[in-house]
């Protein structure tokens, strides 16, 4: 080869052609490394050092968040660097063959576990097979992926407009941290082969080590998840706003229409259907609750009492006197009494203000304003929340 290319590509940092690399070369370098290794002791020259372990976090994609059971579930994978100190070689003797691929049970493997499991314990990666990279100063490269559960606390009150934060703990199980130091690599998850999820976004994702009291050290993985929010508020929102709007017009339908009762018993079970259609999408745990349920079952009882509010007014009204009329009208008679007004004067006046009809019409404004004050009231409150 022109020599000067040769010094060109080497300057510019090319991958280098092979320069007489042959099998026979690599076949050599295997067997020189491997005649004599056993991959159950830790690679240290000192081992009274703890080895030191560097650690990144890759997420491939985000696959479920169950709030009732409070897991996660990911799929990701671990890069995993030490230097093993008996693997290393000079490049020159093996054709500068300078990094080495081998099956990883080959060599010394750290068992890195995830702490907050909740599926099979196993060291992550243990359920596939990897392969590592050795290179010529003796860095071994491991980078085990797996499908990953992992049990975080879930607080759903603010559901739809929640976000999740979950800690992921990994630790080398067994050792202490005189036996393995462990380092984050990076202060961030890499997202570099992340698939996008159409219901969370990632929002923060940063990892690091750190000596734990008991001494030993973790490598903690900090994701906080928010959810997208538009398919609930589209769905179960904004129908629960519509319906519990609509339920106290049923105040302000003449009572001679004989709809009444009919359109306030519908919207109740428009709404009693509606519940039980949605609530399989909303998640079920109590810890705390979902605020959202709380303000659709205070919804449904208004849609209840303005079942039994119509009932009364629609019977007061075909009345021709008012019960507490009765009441009134006697305190009224003792007044009139006094003050020499005839007590047939007296009862027709009454009998005006306190028939049956007046008293209906009262309750109903009364009904109205007041169902929708607590309506209103209900879901100020419930869009503060969420924006607290
Ligand atoms: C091994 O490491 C320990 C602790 O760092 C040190 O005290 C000791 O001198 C080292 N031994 C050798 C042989 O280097
Ligand atoms: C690589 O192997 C070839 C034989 O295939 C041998 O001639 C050559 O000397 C080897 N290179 C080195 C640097 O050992
Ligand atoms: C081997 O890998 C380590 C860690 O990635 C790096 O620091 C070192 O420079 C590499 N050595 C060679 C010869 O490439």
């Amino acid at each position: 080869m022109n020599r000067f290319i040769y010094c060109l590509m080497v300057f510019l940092q090319f991958p280098l052609p092979g320069l007489g690399q042959t099998l026979e070369n690599v076949t050599k370098l295997y067997d020189d490394l491997f005649s004599s290794y056993r991959n159950n002791i830790i690679p240290l020259n000192n081992q009274s050092e703890p080895i030191e372990i560097s650690l990144a976090f890759f997420l491939l994609s985000i696959n479920s968040f169950r709030e009732v059971e409070e897991t996660l579930v990911l799929t990701g994978g671990l890069s995993v660097i030490w230097k093993d100190a008996s693997l290393s070689w000079n490049p020159v003797d093996y054709g500068n063959k300078n990094s080495l691929e081998v099956d990883s049970t080959d060599v010394w493997l750290p068992w890195i576990y995830l702490l907050n499991n909740a599926k099979e314990f196993e060291p992550v990666g243990f359920d596939s097979a990897f392969r590592v990279n050795i290179n010529s100063s003796g860095f071994v490269q491991y980078s085990p992926g797996s499908i990953l559960e992992a049990k975080c606390q879930t607080d759903i009150s603010k559901f739809p407009l929640d976000t999740q934060s979950c800690l992921l703990d990994f630790l080398a199980w067994g050792g202490g941290a005189t036996t393995y130091k462990l380092i984050s690599f990076f202060d961030e998850v890499n997202l570099d082969y992340y698939t996008k999820d159409s219901n969370w976004e990632v929002v923060t994702r940063d990892t690091y080590a750190k000596l734990e009291p008991e001494g030993y050290y973790k490598f903690r993985m900090s994701l906080s998840l928010k959810r997208k929010p538009v398919y609930f508020i589209v769905m179960i929102v904004l129908p629960t706003m519509l319906l519990s709007l609509l339920n106290p017009l049923v105040f302000l339908l003449p009572i001679e229409s004989g709809e009444r009762i009919s359109l306030s018993m519908t919207v109740l079970l428009s709404y009693a259907i509606f519940l039980t259609l949605v609530s399989a999408s909303i998640p079920a745990s109590s810890n705390p609750m979902c605020f959202l349920l709380i303000v659709m079952i205070i919804i449904m009882l208004i849609s209840g009492l303005t079942v039994v509010a119509v009932i009364i007014t629609t019977k007061l009204y075909y009345q021709e006197e008012y019960f507490p009329g009765r009441i009134v009208k006697f305190f009224l008679y003792r007044k009139t009494r006094n003050q020499d007004v005839t007590p047939f004067d007296c009862e027709k006046k009454e009998q005006q203000s306190f028939n049956g009809k007046n008293v209906s019409n009262f309750l109903d404004r009364l009904f109205l304003i007041s169902s929708y004050v607590i309506i209103v009231i209900t879901l100020v409150v419930y869009f503060l929340y969420l924006n607290t």
